[in-house]
């Protein structure tokens, strides 16, 4: 049976996530966290396999007797915060800080490689993890997939912790979880003139107020009822005195969406909306996207596997939200099977506050869960075949 228990591994995996926690690292300044992570993999006697990465870890357990591949994804990388939690393991890099939680992944995967490595004769394929660097820029999944690392594998599987969730709780669901998050910038031309004499320029403050306004309909307008995007402007400037009308204003904000036709329409109408907008006024804008990560859609195959798992454990299984915040998970989605779910850990705050924090009681859950995901995962697969 697979099932793994990491309960009397608690300490180590308490000792590991702050040490991580003391020592956070950007996106892809994650130097010392990876030289930890393949320090605690080869002292348990895990293999490392290197494809290449600047930062990150890949590495496998299992395999003896082949079999089908999984993959289990933690990230590593930290947040430009300045952390407040007044915590005897608080960071000690001023401005850094491991406010996203990925401390809390990090060590809860290690410690499901170090169950598997426990009992590795037993597997009935090979475990591959996948410590990924720069999540926080939406970069580090692509680049691990176009090492080469996602090669092989028939599931995938990976978490965030979620402080709004009990210790104990696992957020499981099929089909969509995390959003697509697209950023967005408008640049508005006009015509500069005196404030006093605007009829002898065009005026690009009055567009973009009518801009901000008109975005305002098209979620309200252009999308269903039973579906959900969001459209948030975040940034106007423009000008840069009382008694003159400047020739240009810029707008940024981001666009949420769950699925991809909704995406791409909102998208659209949002290009109409603004060149429209900017003719009627005669002056002229143009949209830069820049494209997020797409949105996580789980598989349901794996979503009843891992609730069956997570209950089997004793853990509270339940149906979460979907969270309108992006992941870079949804690219390795987008090549193959696979689920993420919410870790409960009874956070005080949400994520990237500057006094984010957890239960550490969550770390041995986590590791448990995921080790018996991983096994059972292997045994469904080989069935398959
Ligand atoms: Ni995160």
């Amino acid at each position: 049976m697979n099932s793994f228990s990491a309960e009397s591994m608690k300490q180590r995996l308490v000792e590991i996530r702050r040490r991580l926690h003391e020592h956070p690292e950007l996106s892809h300044e994650e130097f010392a966290t990876t030289a930890s992570i393949e320090r605690w993999l080869k002292e348990a006697g895990i293999r490392i396999v290197d494809y290449g990465l600047k930062t990150g870890v890949i590495a496998e357990v299992g395999g003896l007797k082949g079999g089908p591949i999984v993959a289990v994804r933690a990230d590593i990388d930290a947040l430009p915060i300045h952390e407040e939690t007044g915590l005897s393991f608080a960071s000690v890099l001023p401005g850094k800080m491991h406010a996203c939680g990925h401390d809390f992944h990090t060590a809860s995967i290690l410690g499901t490689a170090f169950l598997l490595k426990e009992r590795e004769a037993e597997l009935q394929g090979t475990v591959r993890f996948l410590f990924q660097p720069a999540e926080e820029n939406a970069r580090g999944a692509q680049q691990v997939i176009a090492s080469g690392a996602l090669a092989g594998v028939s599931a995938v599987f990976g978490m965030h912790n979620k402080p709004d969730l009990p210790v104990g709780t696992i957020g499981i669901k099929g089909g969509p979880l995390m959003a697509a998050a697209d950023g967005f910038v408008i640049e508005v031309d006009g015509k500069g003139t005196h404030a006093a004499v605007p009829e002898a320029g065009l005026d690009p403050i009055v567009t973009a107020a009518h801009i901000v306004t008109a975005l305002q309909s098209i979620v309200s307008r252009n999308v269903s009822a039973l579906d959900s995007a969001v459209v948030s402007v975040t940034r106007i400037s423009a000008g840069t005195t009382w008694n003159v009308i400047s020739d240009k204003a810029e707008l940024e904000g981001t666009l949420r969406s769950f699925d991809e036709p909704v995406r791409f329409k909102v998208r659209e109408r949002f290009e109409q909306v603004v060149a429209g907008v900017a003719a009627a006024f005669a002056t002229s804008a143009r949209v830069k996207w820049i494209d997020g990560p797409p949105a996580v859609v789980n598989d349901k195959k794996w979503a009843d596997t891992a609730t069956r798992i997570g209950s089997r454990l004793g853990y509270q299984v339940i149906e979460p939200t979907p969270s309108p915040a992006g992941e870079d998970f949804s690219f390795y989605l987008q090549q193959t099977e696979g689920l993420f779910v919410f870790m409960g850990t009874s956070g005080p705050h949400e994520w990237h506050h500057p006094s984010f924090d957890l239960d550490e009681a969550a770390l041995p859950i986590a590791a448990s869960f995921f080790a018996s995901l991983a096994a059972e995962a292997l045994v469904e697969l080989k069935t398959e075949l």
